[in-house]
């Protein structure tokens, strides 16, 4: 990673770093580090020399997906986002998600492009279920991915401190974690939930399940079991009366965790997490903010664990406590990475970016 946004998301995250200890990572940094975005709006129709275009070339997975107002959501100046092909010539950048190239829906364009004009590799599935990527090398100019090391990166969710909410343009979309919230109001009616939709017999979460419930009560959710409204919030809802979620992944690769942690971290429940490493998870939330199944021999002492926790108000706090000082923020799909795709061509504008060994990269 060589370009110039990553230097700058490097040089805010030593900042960052420095402030709290954790990786909060993302588009803070961009947004932080824009320096136009300080400025008073300028109208774009004043300066359509400098607008930048960004082109999505097909929603992912072909759902339509309402664009936002870049400057009105972000403060991000100078930045338009289109769906309407018909501007292919005159785009800057064009973002192109992953699935739908590799299943025609959204096959590449097979125009020439336009010199200057940035192909943006859009991809939030990990990369057990992002097939072909080897056809692609060399074809894309910027990545954009929940991975840190993504040209562009957008990881499902991310904490803020709460001391400094107010230097962040999107401290007014971040949740708070329950300032305030008494000990004794941590202990929750029911224990452990499950929610799965994509039931495999060979994930591992499937096998680590089916010995886990043997030891402890799981009320399981979704498609293999109780009905839940559509949507995260009815999630969310139920993770409230929760004592422990399992955040189960569908693979374990770096940096993929998804929004089953989130939920679980918005719900307040204490997230139970398979994935990639505890290392991994460490930069994303503090240590006790979580409980990952390699920190057990055995599934039997992860069980032992959770219910000496239910059983110990000093343990409940020690996993809860770090909330009141954090707010989540999570990115609104597709729109939000939409505008951060436009400023990252903004960037890169006059620049030239070769995505080489993108297989390669994204297994690592
Ligand atoms: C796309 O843009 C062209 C040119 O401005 C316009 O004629 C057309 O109606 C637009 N299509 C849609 C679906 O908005
Ligand atoms: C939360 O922040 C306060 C003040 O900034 C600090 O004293 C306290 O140790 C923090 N608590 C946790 C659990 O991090
Ligand atoms: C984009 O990638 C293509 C294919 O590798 C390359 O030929 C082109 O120079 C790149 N353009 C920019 C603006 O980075």
């Amino acid at each position: 990673m060589t370009s110039d946004l990553s230097h700058i998301v490097d040089s805010f995250f030593k900042w960052i770093y420095s402030l709290t200890s954790l990786v909060v990572i993302g588009f803070l940094f961009i947004l932080l580090s824009d320096p136009s975005s300080a400025e008073p709006s300028v109208p774009l129709s004043q300066d359509n020399s400098k607008e930048t275009l960004l082109l999505v070339w097909v929603h992912p997975f072909h759902q339509h997906i309402k664009i936002a107002d870049c400057w009105e959501k972000f403060a991000i100046s100078g930045c338009k986002v289109t769906d309407n092909r018909s501007f292919y010539s005159q785009a800057d950048a064009v973002i192109f998600h992953h699935r739908d190239v590799t299943s025609g829906v959204g096959a590449l364009t097979r125009e020439p492009r336009p010199p200057g004009q940035k192909w943006i590799w859009f991809n939030y599935e990990s990369p057990t279920h992002a097939p072909g990527l080897w056809k692609y090398e060399g074809i894309y100019n910027l990545t954009l991915s929940y991975r840190e090391d993504s040209d562009v990166s957008v990881p499902y969710g991310f904490l803020i401190p709460v001391a400094h909410l107010d230097k962040f343009p999107l401290g007014r979309f971040a949740y708070p974690l329950g300032g305030g919230t008494p000990a004794s109001d941590l202990r929750r009616p029911h224990l452990v939930a499950w929610v799965v939709s994509n039931w495999r017999e060979h994930h591992m979460r499937v096998a680590y399940y089916k010995v886990l419930k043997d030891h402890i009560q799981i009320d399981l959710f979704g498609k293999a079991g109780q009905w839940l409204p559509p949507g995260g919030d009815s999630v969310v809802d139920m993770l409230k009366q929760y004592q422990f979620y399992l955040a189960f992944e569908n693979s374990q690769h770096t940096d993929y965790i998804t929004e089953k942690l989130w939920n679980a971290v918005q719900g307040g429940a204490i997230p139970v997490v398979l994935g990639p490493s505890r290392k991994n998870y460490e930069r994303f939330l503090p240590p006790e903010a979580f409980i990952h199944i390699d920190d057990f021999p055995t599934v039997q002492d992860l069980a032992q664990y959770l219910l000496k926790v239910r059983d110990s108000p000093s343990l409940i706090e020690k996993h809860l406590s770090w909330r009141k000082n954090y707010s989540v923020f999570r990115p609104k799909w597709g729109s939000d990475h939409y505008c951060i795709a436009c400023l990252a061509a903004k960037r890169n504008k006059g620049k030239i970016d070769v995505v080489k060994n993108l297989n390669e990269w994204f297994f690592s």
